[in-house]
This record gives C-alpha cells, sequence and structure tokens, in this order.
C-alpha cells in the first residue's frame, strides 16, 4: 500500500475548503441565510482527499457528511465565524478554494428578544461582511494557491475576472446560472474556469461529484506547470 500512498499526487498537500450557506441572526429565532447546499463543496472535500490531500472543510449549516478520514471538518454558522476559522487555518495550508456563499451582509443589531408581528414597516440595518477570499488572498504566500468561485447572473465572464483580479485568486470557477439544473440545490453544475491569464476553459453540465474531479485535476497541473 505504500506504493499506491506514494502515487497519490497531493498527499503532501494540506487544502482549505469552505463550503455551504452562512445564517445571519435577525433574532432568536430567525436568520438570513441563502440556498447552497454546500454540495460543490463536499464534492471536492472527498476528491481531494480521495488524492490524497489533507483537508480542512470550514462548512456553513448543511445536512451533509462526509466519512473520509482525511478530511478535517470545521461547523460554523455565521459569517465572522467561516472567517474566523479560515484565517486561523490557511496559514497552515498548501493552499484554499472557496465554495461558501457567504453572506454579503449581516444584522447590525440582532434582536435579544423574538421581533413581534404587528408593525406597519420593518427593516432591519444590515452591514457588510468581511471578504474570506479577499482577506486570504491579502495573506497568500509565495508558495500558497487561491480558488474561488463566482455566481453571476450578467457579464458573466467579465465580472469572474474582476473578482480573480480583486481577490488575487490563481483561478476562478464561474458557475453558470443560465443553464437549468447547474448552481444551487442541484446535484449538476455547469462551469467554467478562468485563470489568472485570462484564458477560460469550459465544462459540461455534469454531477458535482464530476465537477470536483475537474476542478482537481486543474490543481493538479497548477502544481506540475
Ligand atoms: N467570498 C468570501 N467571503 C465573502 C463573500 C464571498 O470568501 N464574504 C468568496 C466566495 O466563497 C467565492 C468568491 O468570494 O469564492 C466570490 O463570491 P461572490 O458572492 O460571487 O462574489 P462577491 O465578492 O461576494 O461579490 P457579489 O456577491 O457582490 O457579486
Ligand atoms: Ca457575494
Amino acid at each position: 500500500s505504500q506504493f499506491f500512498e506514494d502515487k497519490k499526487k497531493l498527499s503532501d498537500k494540506k487544502i482549505l475548503i469552505t463550503t455551504g450557506p452562512t445564517y445571519e441572526k435577525i433574532d432568536p429565532v430567525r436568520f438570513i441565510g441563502n440556498f447552497s447546499s454546500g454540495k460543490m463543496g463536499f464534492a471536492i472535500a472527498e476528491e481531494l482527499a480521495e488524492n490524497g490531500a489533507n483537508v480542512v472543510l470550514v462548512s456553513g449549516p448543511t445536512a451533509l457528511k462526509t466519512k473520509h478520514p482525511n478530511v478535517n471538518r470545521i461547523d460554523v454558522v455565521t459569517a465572522e465565524e467561516m472567517y474566523q476559522a479560515s484565517i486561523d487555518n490557511y496559514p497552515n495550508c498548501n493552499g484554499g478554494i472557496m465554495t461558501a456563499a457567504v453572506a454579503d451582509f449581516t444584522p447590525l443589531n440582532p434582536e435579544d428578544r423574538k421581533v413581534k408581528r404587528g408593525k406597519e414597516n420593518y427593516s432591519i440595518e444590515l452591514t457588510p461582511t468581511k471578504d474570506i477570499a479577499a482577506s486570504l488572498g491579502k495573506i497568500k504566500a509565495k508558495n500558497q494557491f487561491l480558488v474561488g468561485f463566482a455566481l453571476e447572473t450578467n457579464d458573466e465572464e467579465f465580472n469572474a475576472k474582476l473578482k480573480l483580479e480583486k481577490k488575487n485568486l490563481d483561478f476562478i470557477v464561474l458557475n453558470s446560472l443560465n443553464d437549468s439544473g447547474a448552481g444551487f440545490q442541484h446535484d449538476t453544475n455547469k462551469i467554467s474556469i478562468i485563470d489568472n491569464e485570462g484564458s477560460a476553459k469550459k465544462f459540461e453540465l455534469k454531477p458535482k461529484t464530476e465537477v470536483a474531479k475537474d476542478i482537481v485535476e486543474e490543481l493538479i497541473q497548477f502544481y506540475e506547470k
């Protein structure tokens, strides 16, 4: 088995993954969340682990499970908790893959008591959360990589490239929202991978487990370059 261990291409790598949604508290019983299932991140975690990598999986609330011994899971709820766990772990990793659908805003003053009905108007003041990918991009060392995801509804490639630059990513995975069967709450996904030289690779609609293989393959090629 030593022979096969050595054949695994990522056996000397430790990789941070963020996944799932975040929940931002409004009051003791309510939150602002999103429809992210976490499936893409879990699929990438398992695929990396299969290739010998050690995975730190920082996961927002999801019902998903992973049994792979190489996957160490850290459960978080809020964008702030996800930020802390990521910032704490990234320096000890060879790189990170940011698949989480992190809330961009959080309630400024969550209520201590349940908000009652009956108001004529009700609005919640929101404040921006920290950009985890951009924060890791700022502390990224020369020998570390950083991969992001992008979800766009318009000018997809242009916007994805802006994110890649702004967050100091090595490549960005663009999710196609315009195809039925792709993205949130689906078992399939259709992606393009755009690297920091601007070239885009387009992939077919396929199961997220297969998409994970394409992404991990891209990472292996990144290391072989
Ligand atoms: N991301 C992050 N922390 C945040 C917001 C986003 O780490 N607070 C990461 C996501 O995990 C993803 C990438 O940044 O890898 C792009 O996320 P996306 O929501 O598409 O972009 P934003 O930068 O949040 O911009 P916007 O939502 O306004 O398009
Ligand atoms: Ca966002």
